[in-house]
């Protein structure tokens, strides 16, 4: 992981005694109330820990899922707040609302040092709304919550994507900073999109091209190299006019596939697809699954994963490469049969190190799948954060996030 890059001295000289209003990411998986990836938990920490060191009394906001605009337990943020407990080793008292009663006795509450986590953010309607007045009044709200004297350090890399009150306006209300975890990730994700040192080999998988487009469009101009695997492929094997059986397709991406692959061609960029591919004859079905040429998905069956040749051509064009983008996994890892491609391009990343090496995991599932196949999380250069955020960034858009931190 990269090295935390703390908020400055100035900053930290300043909160003793006073109420910090930080926007974390702590948007974690949940089976049964049960936290199955702390990652975003883990990498809020040095943030928290750092103003609740320097005397600051630490008030977090952040999501959980998206419910719809008002309280429903099922995306209450109460197993995180135990959770973020235990690995600060300090209690975190926990508000049961967002601005209200609750929370404003909790944040009262807090002597120097000490730790709170608000509710989920997203119970306010206020908090994802498109009118602005509306935003900005539960803005105030959040704002009034750090007082007259208070600060807000904006934290959440995975959500400065987002317009959003705890996100947006609150930075427009309060003295704000950038946290370490955003800083640092923004740091990393530049040295993807300028000047990266080549070979530059970007793996992209993941369900859906539709969810891909800005990114491949902006990294077919930069990369060098692009190898595609998930369920993303089909539509790419389609394009090149292989049948793909019951995989999935998306067929109003084909021609805009079709025109990234012509383009490819014309920049000299090239786009790796799979050579064979495990199928199934139902989704999830591992008692059928076997691997068949990409030239030949039987029509009765479905590619859930890519294929061991396929997967050894992926490790070795990512061998000489001296800059890697990963973001989406290969095949349906959470089962064991359909596994072995995200798993290989995963081996693949963590094997390769070097000074001059930079290899970024992108957010969100890959991420996951990295933590979930057993890898250690120190063998790669940068895992981030931020899923959608990430991507959004590769693709040059603006981060309203970041924009505000910057212009106001
Ligand atoms: C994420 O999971 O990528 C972030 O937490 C943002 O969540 P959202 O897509 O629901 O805004």
């Amino acid at each position: 992981m990269t090295d935390f890059k703390g908020l400055s001295p100035e900053f930290l000289g300043g909160v003793r005694g006073k109420r910090v209003l930080v926007r974390s990411d702590l948007n974690v998986p949940l089976d049964d109330g049960r936290i199955t990836d702390d990652g975003r938990i883990r990498a809020s920490v040095p943030t928290i820990k750092a103003l609740a060191d320097a005397g600051a009394r630490v008030v977090v906001t952040a999501h959980l899922g998206r419910p719809a605009g008002a309280p429903d337990p099922a995306y209450s943020l109460a197993p995180v707040a135990a959770r973020l407990g235990e690995l600060l080793d300090a209690p975190v008292a926990f508000a049961t609302d967002t601005v209200g009663a609750s929370a404003q006795e909790t944040v009262a509450g807090l002597a120097d040092g000490q730790v709170a986590l608000l509710e989920n953010v997203r119970f306010n309607a206020g908090e994802t709304s498109k009118d602005d007045a509306e935003r900005g009044a539960f803005a105030d709200r959040l704002a009034a919550l750090a007082g007259a004297d208070g600060a807000f350090v904006s934290d959440g890399f995975g959500v400065v994507h987002r317009k959003q009150a705890s996100v947006y306006d609150v930075a427009q209300r309060l003295p704000h900073a950038m946290g370490g975890l955003v800083a640092a990730e923004v740091e990393v994700l530049r040295r993807l999109t300028v000047d990266p040192a080549r070979p530059y080999v970007v793996v992209l998988g993941g369900s859906k091209v539709s969810d891909k487009l800005g990114v491949i469009d902006n990294l077919l101009g930069k990369a060098d190299k692009l190898l595609i695997g998930g369920g993303m492929v089909f539509t790419f094997l389609k394009a090149a006019g292989l049948e793909v059986g019951n995989s999935l397709l998306e067929e109003d991406q084909l021609d805009t596939v079709r025109t990234y692959q012509e383009r490819a061609k014309e920049l000299g960029v090239e786009i790796v697809l799979p050579t064979d591919i495990v199928v199934a004859d139902s989704f999830g079905d591992e008692s059928s699954a076997r691997v068949v040429p990409a030239a030949g998905i039987p029509a009765d069956s479905l590619g859930l994963d890519i294929g061991p040749e396929s997967g050894a051509a992926f490790a070795a064009a990512l061998a000489d490469a001296r800059t890697v983008f990963w973001n989406g996994p290969m095949g349906v890892f959470e089962q064991p049969a359909f596994a072995g491609g995200t798993r290989v391009v995963a081996a693949a990343l963590a094997a390769h190190r070097g000074a001059d090496v930079l290899t970024v995991v992108g957010g969100g599932d890959s991420a996951a799948a990295v933590r979930a196949l057993g890898f250690d999380e120190a063998a790669f250069g940068h895992i981030s954060t931020g899923g959608g955020a990430s991507l959004e960034f590769l693709e040059g858009r603006e981060l309203p996030g970041i924009t505000v931190l910057e212009e106001s």
